[in-house]
């Protein structure tokens, strides 16, 4: 996976890093991002589109993994981001990125979140609904502002892996829907409303997909709607965003393409439909996440006990789990894993690695074959750069671990590990409860 190699001892080394090292310096669970794959994802985006000829904006989907120094990163290769938080767009804002390039989702926003995302000067608002819409024409003329807008429309068409489902309409909570006339209704209300600028509509269709008919049927959609849009209402939409979905191989069961096929299918299928509207083709936008991160961060934990029942499984343990890794749990994701410290040997013995905490569901990896980890062993799992800091918890008050960036050679926290007094930080015990000495 991703820059990694192996060393003279025989230890894993990912952006010129010693993962044995790593552990003696910054001790684990620890998340390790290389930042070289990172940049390499989204150059590889960028230029893709420059290579098409359409005007772009490519926007990371910070969900994916949000920190300040994430944002920086993302700001120098000249990508936008996608928050759907106060809390994403408040770290992208202490990062110093350029909140002209920021767009705003979520299928919720709070009128706070609005309103702070306005006075920031937010570049756009993806707008999911008619409340929302309402709230947000409102408040920005409270302001005496007029916001860029696009209208989020669920297509019909929902992708997962590799395979996708054509349906009539989605039963989904995000978004207006194309099929049944209320995403029409929408942009007619969107362009008579004063404070608000309609650019045009947003569609998503799913994550980790590997095909590109999805997608191509989208724009398909998406097209026809924006000809009936400017044949019987005289507007035209200057802005189409695509989302993002675009998959990532965790493991030899993933066959995704490679970053410039998905967006070689997308742009051509653009210039196929659009042409059939009148004037210039509109600018297109994604918003990638996983695909961007995914297989730049590994996680590295240290083996601890095991459970050997005969004939049945043998678990083995690490210092880690579901809390900074929820995804087996959640969706039965599948991870390869290597011992980081003898990552020559022989992967022979089958075993499942279980985190710590106090639940039978905490699990990592079920059935792989490794090494025979034995305790003080390192576990490296790849492929974790998505979805697993950004989604980690303190469940049994577990701290959330440091996330290390590695490039050349070179290592520099740009998370610090969670402390205990980070743990209880926001307790607090009322007076009535508080302890008197008699
Ligand atoms: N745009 C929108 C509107 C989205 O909802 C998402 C993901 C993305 C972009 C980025 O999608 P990506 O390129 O990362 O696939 N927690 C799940 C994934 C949830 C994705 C939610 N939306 C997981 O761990 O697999």
């Amino acid at each position: 996976h991703g820059t990694s190699q192996i060393n003279d001892q025989g230890h894993l080394v990912i952006g010129g890093c010693d993962t044995v090292q790593l552990k003696e310096q910054y001790g684990t669970p620890l998340y390790i991002m290389d930042e070289h794959l990172i940049r390499s994802r989204c150059q590889e985006y960028m230029q893709a589109f420059q290579a098409s000829g359409l005007t772009f904006q490519v926007a990371y989907a910070s969900k994916a993994f949000c920190t300040m120094a994430m944002c920086r990163i993302v700001e120098e290769e000249g990508l936008s981001m996608d928050v759907v938080s106060e809390g994403e767009l408040y770290t992208a804002m202490q990062a110093g990125f350029p909140v002209e390039r920021i767009h705003f989702h979520g299928n919720n926003k709070t009128p706070d979140e609005l309103e702070m995302a306005l006075d920031a000067g937010i570049g756009c608002f993806v707008v999911d609904n008619f409340v929302e819409l309402q709230v947000l024409n409102a408040i920005a003329a409270s302001k005496k502002m007029m916001p860029n807008i696009l209208l989020r429309v669920t297509p019909g068409v929902e992708a997962h892996t590799h395979e996708y489902i054509s349906t009539g309409q989605e039963d989904s909570k995000f978004g207006f829907d194309v099929g049944n006339g209320t995403a029409y209704q929408a942009v007619k209300e969107a362009h008579s409303l004063e404070h608000v600028k309609l650019l045009g509509i947003h569609s998503h269709i799913g994550s980790q997909i590997f095909e590109v008919d999805g997608f191509q049927v989208a724009v398909e959609r998406v097209a026809a709607f924006a000809l009936e849009v400017q044949q019987q209402e005289g507007i035209s939409f200057t802005v189409i965003n695509l989302g993002g979905g675009f998959g990532i191989r965790y493991t030899s069961e993933d066959t995704p393409l490679q970053v410039s096929e998905y967006v070689e299918a997308i742009t051509t299928a653009v210039k196929e439909h659009f042409s059939k509207l009148e004037g210039a083709l509109p600018q297109i936008w994604v918003e990638p996440g996983r695909s961007i991160v995914g297989d730049a961060g590994t996680t590295l934990y240290t083996v601890g006990s095991n459970k050997d029942i005969p004939n049945v499984r043998k678990y083995v343990s690490v210092d880690g789990g579901m809390t900074d890794n929820p995804r087996l749990a959640l969706y039965e994701a599948k991870y390869e894993a290597v011992i980081a410290n003898r990552a020559n040997d022989e992967a022979t013995e089958l075993v499942s690695v279980a985190g710590k905490c106090c639940e039978s569901g905490d699990m990592l990896i079920w059935d792989i074959e490794l090494a025979s980890p034995v305790a003080g062993d390192l576990l490296a799992v790849a492929c974790t750069g998505a979805y697993n800091y950004s989604m980690a918890s303190n469940y049994n008050r577990i701290r959330r671990p440091a996330v290390v960036l590695v490039k050349d050679g070179k290592s520099d926290v740009i998370v610090e590990r969670e402390t205990f007094e980070d743990i209880t930080s926001n307790d607090v015990i009322p007076a009535r409860l508080t302890r008197t000495t008699i």
